[in-house]
């Protein structure tokens, strides 16, 4: 076998408009070149995060606008509710806690969405939170969070702060209409781009609290990337090729439509859960499942860390593990990006036979089939 494929939730694969936009010659970051670029890019961004407002874009992975976002919104000593249901939501807690903040730690059960009314109880026992911090689509478990429920609780209270690392572009949460005061995500999922990129979008009411917000920042100083980037560039010399391919996979996103491309991740992550449950798996996240990736229980004494290597050394296919609690339990298979049809039915065709090699019974192709009757709607 010589062709490789790349299905776990990021980095994800690169369109080849992508790839030559990137490989375009270097050209310098202030000048009305860049600026004509940049402004392109940063309407294509407005569009996808659903908002009027400023999408900053930061030369760092998803994690620095997490950090970014809290930097810029918070003092020292501030509390925050935090939603712990994965790798990321612990993630933002880490995050809090470096910075001094005072997060609640809201436990949720790893493959669960979040219960808003225990956000509500929490808002009630804790009056002086300052803001919730939540990821729209929980990666590790596959879990996507009730983000525009929660919207509702938080319109007239504390800031509604979500990572949106593998939900812009996957699926629409429209951050304006719906209420979101920080939306994160960065380059190398839905925005089919290699990592390095962050970005971060910020309600009014959020730009206000910047101006008030203590905590040390010095790289990621949103204001000052706010005043330069509405000149066409960035404080600091911006990360060009990425933003060349930015414009290639906007204009792209832009060429299918937004709701086809939410429509095509929906699709792929039913053929997948469809095809999963025909094998007899169990789902990690049945009850409020993302559309980025599926997580899938190996079924009982097969080491999920094992079949992952054969995929990926004996098929080339690389899939994602389950972290800390799921390791060896778990895969993860993300449809998440450049990725349509055909990656899902690679994805369960590969499943078929290394479940086999690992000795579960498998009859052939039945994943398989229960991924094409969701598939083939697009075609009828
Ligand atoms: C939901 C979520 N948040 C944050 C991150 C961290 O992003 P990065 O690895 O780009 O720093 C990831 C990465 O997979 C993610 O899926």
């Amino acid at each position: 076998m010589i062709k490789q494929y790349l299905l776990a939730p990021g980095p994800t694969p690169i369109p080849n408009e992508v790839a030559l936009a990137m490989a375009e010659t270097m050209i310098h970051h202030r000048t009305p070149q860049f600026n004509k670029i940049f402004f392109e890019v940063r309407d294509g961004l407005q569009e996808v995060f659903g908002t009027k407002n400023d999408v900053i874009v930061l030369a760092s992975s998803g994690t620095g606008a997490m950090e970014a976002a809290v930097t810029n919104l918070f003092s020292p000593g501030e509390k925050v509710l935090v939603v712990n249901g994965g790798k990321f939501g612990e993630r933002w807690l880490e995050i809090g806690k470096a910075f001094g903040l005072d997060p609640i730690d809201l436990k949720v059960e790893w493959g669960k969405p979040v219960a808003v009314e225990a956000i509500e109880q929490k808002f009630k026992e804790h009056r002086d939170i300052q803001a919730i911090l939540v990821q729209a689509s929980e990666t590790s478990t596959t879990t996507w969070h009730p983000i525009e429920k929660i919207a509702k609780l938080t319109r007239n209270g504390p800031l509604l702060i979500v990572d949106g690392v593998t939900a812009v572009g996957v699926k629409k949460v429209p951050m304006d209409e719906w209420g979101v005061d920080a939306f994160v995500t960065g380059s190398q999922k839905a925005m089919m781009l290699p990592p390095g990129l962050g970005f971060v979008a910020l309600s009014e009411r959020a730009w206000a609290r910047t101006a008030k917000a203590k905590l040390p920042r010095f790289y990621f100083n949103l204001n000052l990337e706010r005043k330069n980037q509405q000149k066409g560039s960035g404080a600091f010399t911006p990360a060009v090729s990425l933003i060349f391919g930015l414009r290639a996979s906007l204009q792209l996103m832009r060429k299918e439509g937004l709701d086809n491309v939410y429509a095509r991740h929906e699709r792929m992550a039913r053929a997948t859960r469809a095809a999963a449950t025909a094998l007899g798996m169990k789902l990690l996240a049945p009850e409020s499942p993302s559309p980025a990736a599926t997580g899938i229980w190996t079924p009982p004494g097969m080491n999920a860390d094992h079949l992952l290597d054969f995929f990926r050394d004996k098929m080339l296919i690389t899939f994602a593990e389950g972290q800390d609690q799921l390791r060896g339990k778990a895969i993860r298979i993300a449809h998440v990006g450049y990725m349509g049809a055909f990656d899902v039915v690679t994805a369960i065709a590969a499943l078929e036979m290394g479940l086999r090699k690992f000795g579960a019974e498998v009859k052939f192709g039945q994943g398989v089939a229960a991924a094409e009757e969701v598939l083939m709607e697009t075609l009828r």
